[in-house]
């Protein structure tokens, strides 16, 4: 597999900044990152994909009227690639339930959560509202309900007295950087299984395997 040839296609989703995209297309894993596609023209990711060498493509939703159309032409992006696997990572559109179904259990997403707590926007600012002493992020396969999916991993941080929603942010975001990676490393090893009671499963774990990371810094 040197030539990476043999490794299963991935398209990266994104609408901002990338710096999860970044993360995992410098991550030196066995994928073929196939593109990455945005809804937004303005997405900075886009450029710093095109640096790294990865194809990129924009549907843009404004060019959609309707959820359905819009992602009809964004299947149509990742099919194009012959992708195996779909990675979402700060993709802000709510996906359609065909949609889902198309790439079930080949395509997951990260939250800036400790989900089921905090699912949606603004998850730093609520998790200081609420007072938690402990927030993270969590990647979970895609179903229709949003930010609900089975959770494959997750890392843990402390939250501070003196914690703003930036320092927040910014120390979750450091964990993203590592999670995310080991989690489509996972997922392109084959080594992710959903059961029938729709948990999921991580055959052959490494000592270097860790669904949960819990740093104490
Ligand atoms: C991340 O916090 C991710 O968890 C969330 O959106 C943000 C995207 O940031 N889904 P980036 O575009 O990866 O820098």
């Amino acid at each position: 597999m040197a030539d990476g040839q043999s490794f299963p296609r991935a398209v990266v989703l994104i609408s901002g900044r990338g710096s999860n995209m970044e993360a995992l297309l410098r991550a030196d894993l066995p994928v073929t990152f196939a593109a990455v596609i945005s809804n937004r023209l303005d997405a900075r990711g886009l450029a710093i994909a095109r640096n790294l060498g990865v194809e990129t493509a924009v549907v843009d939703h404004r060019e959609h009227p309707s959820r359905e159309d819009f992602d009809q032409a964004l299947a149509a992006e990742i099919d194009l690639r012959a992708a195996d696997l779909v990675i979402l990572a700060g993709f802000m559109r709510v996906l359609t339930d065909g949609f889902v179904a198309r790439y079930q259990g080949r395509m997951i997403n990260i939250h800036p959560a400790l989900l089921p707590a905090f699912p949606g926007l603004d998850t730093h600012a609520r998790a200081l509202a609420a007072g938690v002493k402990l927030h993270g992020c969590t990647v979970h396969f895609v179903t229709p309900e949003v930010d609900a999916g089975p959770i494959i991993a997750q890392a843990a941080v402390p939250v501070r007295d003196d914690d703003s929603v930036e320092s927040l942010a910014a120390r979750v975001l450091a964990q993203e950087h590592r999670l995310y990676p080991m989690a489509v490393r996972w997922l392109a090893e084959g080594r992710l299984r959903l059961t029938p009671e729709g948990r999921v499963a991580l055959a052959g774990a490494a000592p270097n395997d860790a669904t949960l990371i819990a740093p104490s810094d």
